[in-house]
């Protein structure tokens, strides 16, 4: 795309026009103003120029041209962005400024079978027969169309035909996984005799199909086109491209299991459901999620193995720090039961009834089911609760410690004061948003050691170093307990904490007695703690290794002898030391 060209379309695009497809917007002055469908707010701070001709959200900062616009609302490369709005603005782009999409030629394949399936659906004999299982099933005819369903024929080959008499490679047809070759060589179509749903990638691009048995003796309810080059299961969600842009506006999606949770839904006038087609749910489902909004709605089956998927896209999700709500639906139906059986509007107050926040959901689910006078199921619940507010703000955490004492009959204190015997390999692993590796994680560990025991502060101090620590102010902090521990047999914690500076001080306060491990009182074996050291002193070793390395080859043909001889130690020493924690 040259310069002239991208101008030329930011000009041809009017941006009131383009922004209000996208956000409602009301007039000031002479802007325009609206809520940011960038980020979450409540206020309006999108503000659009047509005098600029540019809108721009003063609170995050995201939008600018048209184009740029654009492509950011609709999650797209610059050059589709370009390409789409010339189409839009009438401006004729000549084929060398038109990349090629890289898989233009399987898209059409598959829209082709699209195609093929509808067709089947609405004009053949066996095609009504499915469309009056639709009908059964409360799916209109608009529903139908708007979801592009569509029936594979039973005869064997058809698909496979039409493809080969349009000139589609037969090679094309495998690798997309339409069509299989049998043992005696010959093609013959994957679907046969069901109910077909295309999906689409987050482009609008068919990239594969799921067909459904209509025979309920059929072992495999849903077969699903083999993983290819464009279809990726663990990075789509049904119907997220269709639902997008009411997604955007509704600044909330639902999360189904099922394809027909989302079409019931949507028939119920609910239209911003998606589905991970009862895969579970992956960081890059929720990256997806995560371009077109921040807050999410999940809604997986009421069963036990809904409850149990739920808990895990929960934890998922929060990773990428969405707004997590889960609506439980009773009975242990699935949102499609459910619609059917009370109506679209029982289902929508089912949003204002029954939504929890992912807190109390998990509090109850971990509790259903458990005999809370057995030790063992009193182990397992306390364990997943304290593992859930494990970094949850403060005050969540005091709220489910006060509801477990209630729940167990016993006073706050003693959830946390008594040792508990958790097996270390079940600890959490670091959380991501402190994006601390293992040897950061073993240094802090190490100060909780510290701090708790002057004998493991011996310990340490005998195996390593001050400059082992990679963390500054971990080592200064650990320099200072040894002092502390020179006058001392027991520390009191505010009393080291007054003899520290203010940066030692929030550290402490920060990073050590808000983890987990701090909190728990968990007591740490002389084993672990010389696991933990070795951890320490094997990554200061590599720090000294790299840094003599540096040295020495800018030393060219001089190096000091010295730091050659320092370098075999250091070699030698971590041929010893390396040992996994
Ligand atoms: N699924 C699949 N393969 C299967 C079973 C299920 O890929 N053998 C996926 C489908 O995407 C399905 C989802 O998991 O939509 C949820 O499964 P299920 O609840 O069994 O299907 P429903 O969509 O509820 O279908 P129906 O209501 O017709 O039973
Ligand atoms: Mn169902």
């Amino acid at each position: 795309m040259d310069e002239k060209l991208i101008q030329e379309i930011n000009e041809k695009t009017p941006i009131l026009d383009l922004v209000s497809e996208f956000v409602s917007l009301s007039k000031r002055g002479k802007n325009y103003m609206g809520l940011c469908p960038f980020h979450q707010e409540k206020t309006p701070s999108f503000s659009v120029s047509p005098e600029k001709n540019i809108a721009k959200c003063m609170s995050c900062g995201e939008g600018g041209s048209p184009i740029n616009f654009y492509r950011k609302i609709k999650n797209i490369s610059f050059e589709q962005a370009c390409q789409e709005l010339a189409i839009r603005a009438g401006i004729e782009v000549k084929a060398t400024n038109v990349r090629k999409e890289p898989f233009e030629k399987e898209f059409k394949l598959m829209d082709e079978a699209a195609n093929f399936y509808q067709f089947n659906l609405k004009h053949s004999e066996k095609g009504h027969e499915v469309l009056d299982y639709l009908n059964k099933r409360e799916v209109s005819e608009k529903l139908t169309d708007h979801f592009r369903l569509g029936y594979a024929p039973p005869f064997g080959n058809t698909l496979y035909q039409l493809l080969k008499d349009k000139g589609y490679d037969t090679s094309d047809m495998i690798k997309l996984g339409v069509v299989k070759q049998s043992d005696d060589g010959s093609y013959y179509d994957l679907f046969s005799d069901r109910l077909i749903f295309p999906i689409t990638d987050p482009r609008g691009n068919v990239v594969g199909f799921s067909g459904r048995s209509l025979n309920p003796k059929e072992a495999a309810k849903y077969i699903n086109s083999p993983e290819s080059v464009i279809f990726k299961k663990g990075s789509l969600l049904y119907h997220l491209f269709e639902a997008s842009s009411v997604i955007r506006k509704s600044k909330q999606v639902i999360l189904y299991e099922g394809f027909f949770d989302v079409i019931s839904s949507f028939g119920a006038g609910i239209e911003n459901g998606v589905a991970s087609m009862g895969t579970a749910l992956t960081k890059e489902h929720a990256k997806l999620i995560k371009n077109v909004t921040s807050s999410v709605i999940i809604a997986y089956d009421g069963d036990r193995a809904g409850l149990k998927a739920s808990e895990q896209a929960i934890s998922i999700l929060e990773k990428e720090g969405l707004k997590i709500e889960v609506l439980t639906i009773p009975e242990k139906m699935d949102p499609d039961d459910f619609i059917k059986a009370y109506g679209a509007e029982k289902y929508e107050n089912l949003f204002a009834e029954f939504l929890k926040d992912p807190y109390q959901f998990r509090y109850a689910y971990y509790k259903m089911g458990k005999d809370l006078q057995n030790a063992n199921d009193i182990k397992t619940f306390k364990l997943n609760v304290i593992k859930m507010i494990d970094y949850a703000d403060a005050s969540i955490r005091q709220i489910y410690l006060k509801k477990l004492s209630e729940d167990l009959g016993i006073p706050i204190e003693d959830i946390t004061s008594k040792k508990m015997d958790i097996p270390t390999r079940i600890l959490p692993k670091p959380d991501k948003k402190s994006m601390i590796d293992r040897h950061t994680r073993a240094e802090y560990y190490l100060i909780f050691a510290m701090l708790r025991d002057k004998k493991h502060a011996k310990t340490i101090q005998k195996q390593l170093k001050r400059t082992d620590f990679a963390d500054h102010v971990a080592a200064s902090i650990r320099s200072k307990i040894i002092d502390y521990y020179e006058e001392h047999e027991v520390l009191l914690l505010d009393d080291l904490m007054d003899t520290l500076p203010l940066d030692e001080r929030s550290f402490l306060e920060d990073i050590i007695l808000n983890d987990w491990f701090w909190k728990m009182k968990i007591e740490m074996q002389d084993i672990e703690i010389l696991d933990y050291a070795k951890l320490v002193k094997e990554a200061s070793l590599k720090r000294r290794l790299q840094y003599l390395n540096e040295k020495i080859k800018l030393s060219g043909d001089h190096p000091k002898d010295k730091d050659l001889k320092e370098r075999d130690l250091v070699l030698k020493e971590l041929k010893h030391k390396p040992r996994e924690v």
